[in-house]
């Protein structure tokens, strides 16, 4: 794909779950939930997510949701560039239209959870931050034991104010 076919951030539609499915398995490094979870958040939860389209093929995406318990935040779920696509500033991007979807504009926080041996995630929401002029607070949220053998942490990145 040349560098220069322009990328556009859009609402999810129902169509895009599959594709978000296959997505994250080319990522090699995201957890693969099922299908069903994807079409689903297409579906019920397309006020906080995006999709990155580059001539007509999906490149990237980012799932979230309002937490229910922590009214003003919004909880950025999975964020997954196409592998091809990396380092090119898509992520960042993606944030940023993940902070201007429906829910992202009514909160104060985001949020998100990073295990420590991913330093691309680490240094996206960095950039997102310093972006922002905000603080970005990390604290413990799943320790390596909650999980089967094999999974990392996963510890809760907090940025705020968003505005
Ligand atoms: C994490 C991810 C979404 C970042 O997307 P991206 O398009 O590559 O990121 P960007 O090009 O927008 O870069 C954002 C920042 O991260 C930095 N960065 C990107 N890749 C990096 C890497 N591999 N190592 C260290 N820093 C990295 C960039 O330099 C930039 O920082 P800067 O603004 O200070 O220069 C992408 O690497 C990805 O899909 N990874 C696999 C899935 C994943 O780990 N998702 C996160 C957990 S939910």
């Amino acid at each position: 794909m040349p560098h220069d076919t322009p990328i556009a951030c859009r609402r999810p539609r129902l169509e895009d779950g599959a594709a978000i499915h296959r997505l994250v398995q080319r990522t090699g490094v995201l957890d693969v939930n099922s299908c069903y979870l994807y079409l689903l958040l297409c579906r019920e939860f397309a006020d906080t997510c995006v999709v990155a389209e580059q001539a007509g093929r999906l490149c990237g995406f980012v799932t979230g949701f309002e937490p229910p318990q922590r009214p003003g935040a919004i909880f950025l779920w999975q964020v997954g560039v196409d592998p091809e696509a990396q380092g090119q500033g898509l992520g960042k991007q993606l944030v940023r239209a993940f902070l201007d979807t429906p829910g992202g504009r009514r909160a104060e926080a985001l949020e998100t959870t990073i295990s420590p041996s991913n330093a691309a995630s680490q240094a996206l929401f960095r950039a997102v931050a310093r972006e922002r002029g905000a603080q970005l607070a990390a604290s413990e949220y799943f320790r390596e034991e909650h999980f089967p053998a094999g999974h990392e942490a996963e510890e809760l990145y907090r940025i705020a104010p968003l505005r």
